[in-house]
């Protein structure tokens, strides 16, 4: 299992003094792109609030078995089905003894007896020496083993009680490897992305406008690529149906002009600035105050030209670093050159839409771009269809390390990276 999987990853909180670990594994499983939802027992209550697991998680914890748990929106049934990994950490002996012998009366045992075969189910023990060692304990631990239960740990050394040997619960970030792998590096640590994502919505009248078929799944993946890799990121987001990823902080936007006003408010703190959304070239001149009535047989529309928000960034002194998305027809990387000049932007991202097997990458789950530079000696980079989460990694993977160029030449759009100076734009 690898972070590039996004795992949907349950964590049960049993009542022990190693839950005051628990937020850390959390924040390990996130950092590794999980999606984490988290169970508590009412005995963890007693070490750690369900407030701190809700703000890492970025969701409402579950407690409740039998009242509908208004919080979460999920039941036992549920939670069993949406995870793929389940780990309970800490796991306690009286926490291990109820698991092993099928246990429903609490909601963590009995999401862990509906889980379903193809779910991996891991514990971390965590108690005192004694607790670990005694037969009872052994043979629970050997029930679970048995029926494919992965143990992790404990690690011995000094105890909470004051006592010395095993059972102190493996630290977070080796259960998080052991479950998903490594962490992704922290290829943009302390970088600050702003990214554009989705349509833009170019009102008509209140009911009707202008808008395109981007479903913002790229910008939202380039996000959640981004944050993985340890930046702080702001997503700027047109009008989409996708939740925004944990850690990232969305501004919501309808039409050009507006993504344009959140953009420029944003972009003086940025150092990366990558513009996915598809942005209306034109809107109408005029926006009726009323619903506009059918009358004759043909109707015009005046258009007028919208701003240019990529063009507006990579205009701006010490700006960030621009990247762009030209999403073509025909003619693909042609035209795409031909806006990555126009524009003034550092590197364009050529995206063939629309046509033969790439018609579905507005609204698809896959795409494929090539990269191309504003520096002459870098030359295209053919980055082939994936999943979009994929290649925003590959992106990102491309694009860090021209970051990190420019940031040791003194950031502003003067780096070494050989991506050039002169910032004046379009
Ligand atoms: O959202 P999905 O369904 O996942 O689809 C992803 C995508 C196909 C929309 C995306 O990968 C993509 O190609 N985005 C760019 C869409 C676009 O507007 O292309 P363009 O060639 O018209 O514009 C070139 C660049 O200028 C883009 O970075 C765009 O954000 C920017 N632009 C365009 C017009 C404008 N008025 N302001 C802008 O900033």
């Amino acid at each position: 299992m690898s972070w590039h999987e996004n795992k949907r990853v349950l964590v049960g909180v049993s009542g022990a003094i190693a839950a005051y670990k628990s937020p850390a594994l959390v924040r390990c499983l996130v950092q590794r792109g999980c999606e984490v939802r988290v169970v508590m027992t009412r005995a963890a209550e007693q070490f750690i609030t369900p407030l701190t697991l809700q703000a890492v998680s970025g969701h409402p914890v579950c407690r409740h078995l039998l009242s509908a748990d208004t919080e979460s929106g999920m039941g036992h049934i549920e939670l069993a089905r949406w995870a793929e990994v389940i780990v309970v950490a800490p796991a306690g002996a009286d926490c291990i003894a109820r698991l092993a012998h099928g246990r429903a009366d609490d909601l963590l045992a009995a999401v862990v007896l509906a889980a379903a075969g193809d779910v991996e189910v891991a514990v971390a023990p965590a108690m005192n020496r004694q607790m670990w060692e005694s037969p009872a304990t052994q043979r629970n631990l050997a029930e679970l083993a048995q029926r494919g239960v992965r143990i992790i740990g404990p690690a011995a050394g000094d105890q909470a009680c004051g006592e010395t040997g095993p059972g102190r619960m493996t630290e977070p970030d080796d259960i998080a490897a052991e479950l998903i792998g490594d962490a992704p590096p922290l290829l943009l640590d302390g970088v600050e992305a702003l990214i554009t994502a989705g349509p833009t919505w170019e009102a008509l009248d209140p009911v009707r406008g202008l808008t395109n078929r981007s479903s913002g799944k790229m910008g939202y993946a380039l996000a959640r690529a981004a944050r993985d890799f340890g930046a702080r990121v702001t997503l700027v987001s047109g009008p989409v149906t996708l939740d925004a990823p944990n850690g990232v902080r969305r501004v919501d936007v309808g039409s050009a002009e507006e993504m344009l006003e959140a953009v420029m408010a944003e972009a003086p703190a940025a150092d990366w600035f990558i513009g996915v959304a598809a942005v209306a070239d034109y809107r109408p001149a005029r926006v009726a105050a009323h619903k506009i009535a059918k009358k004759d047989a043909r109707m015009r529309i005046e258009l007028v030209r919208n701003p240019d928000i990529l063009a507006a960034v990579a205009a701006m002194k010490r700006g960030p670093f621009t990247l762009g998305f030209a999403a073509e027809t025909e003619n693909v990387i042609a035209h795409a050159r031909q806006k990555l000049t126009s524009k003034g932007v550092d590197v364009m991202a050529a995206n063939q839409v629309g046509s033969g097997d790439a018609g579905d990458v507005l609204g698809g789950d896959e795409n494929a771009v090539t990269l191309l530079h504003k520096a002459p000696r870098r030359g295209d980079v053919a980055l082939e269809k994936t999943d979009k989460y994929r290649l925003a990694v590959q992106i990102i993977e491309h694009i860090a390390p021209l970051l990190a160029a420019r940031r040791r030449g003194g950031g502003g759009g003067r780096g070494n990276d050989g991506t050039g100076g002169d910032r004046s734009g379009a």
